[in-house]
């Protein structure tokens, strides 16, 4: 795990992370503006903290939480330099909060949780997968909803994608799929990526990427 945390403080060290656009995914403000974000709001997996930021900024009780103490530093500066001094950000580990329930409890119920670009990683980490989905069902009151916005395999690219029938099968007892749809994922491209990018994904003038993504809905039974 370590070595994991090193690799992702080493992405916002070296601002080489692809995810870090300085702005809110259109797809998590458009689940704001439909009325999907509800009650206490978490944030898992937050990086920069654009979606604690934004969310916070538009009168929500929300927290994020990061595995990388670097991420949780960028994302600290981020909402200093938005102004937004109410946004919450704490270090948790997904993943260890899916094995041990203490960890959870420290952390409460949410109503919304919100993964934006974190469930995708697990993918080929069937153990690290079953836990993270494990913490998100302690995490997630009855009747609460996660929201899960993760790259899709439907084209080729940068960073982990994952096929539908992947978060189908990851989410079972407990949850009721209620929407899973094609989205977009913006990103851009850095250094680390710019060799994946098939000539078909469009680069904007600013360096940013639209990919193709997965945006699901999970009920909390
Ligand atoms: C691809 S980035 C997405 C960041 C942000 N949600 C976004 O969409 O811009 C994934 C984030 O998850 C964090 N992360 C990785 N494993 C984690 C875990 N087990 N628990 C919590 N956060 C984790 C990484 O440090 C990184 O900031």
């Amino acid at each position: 795990m370590t070595h994991a945390v090193d690799r992702w403080n080493a992405a916002y060290d070296n601002d080489t992370a692809p995810w870090v656009i300085g702005e809110p995914q259109p797809e998590i403000l458009a689940l704001e503006r439909d009325g999907w974000i509800r009650g206490r709001v978490l944030d898992a997996g937050c990086g920069a903290g654009e979606h604690t930021i934004a969310l916070t900024a538009l009168g929500h009780d929300v927290f994020g939480v990061d595995l990388s103490p670097s991420a949780l530093a960028h994302a600290r500066r981020n909402a200093a330099g938005k102004g937004i001094s109410a946004a919450r950000f704490e270090l948790a580990d997904m993943v260890a909060i899916g094995d041990d329930p203490d960890l959870a409890a420290e952390l409460g119920v949410f109503d919304t949780i919100v993964d934006s670009a974190l469930f995708h990683i697990f993918r080929e980490d069937d153990q690290a997968r079953a836990s993270y989905e494990r913490a998100l069902r302690r995490l997630c009151a009855p009747g609460g909803r996660v929201h899960v916005l993760a790259l899709s395999d439907v084209e080729e690219g940068f960073g982990p994608r994952v096929s539908d029938q992947l978060i189908r099968e990851s989410f079972g007892a407990g949850w009721e799929l209620e929407e899973l749809r094609p989205a977009r994922y913006r990103g851009r491209v850095t250094e680390t990526v710019a060799e994946r990018i098939p000539p078909e994904l469009k680069v904007a003038a600013d360096g940013t990427v639209d990919a193709q993504a997965w945006l699901a809905r999970f009920l909390r039974r």
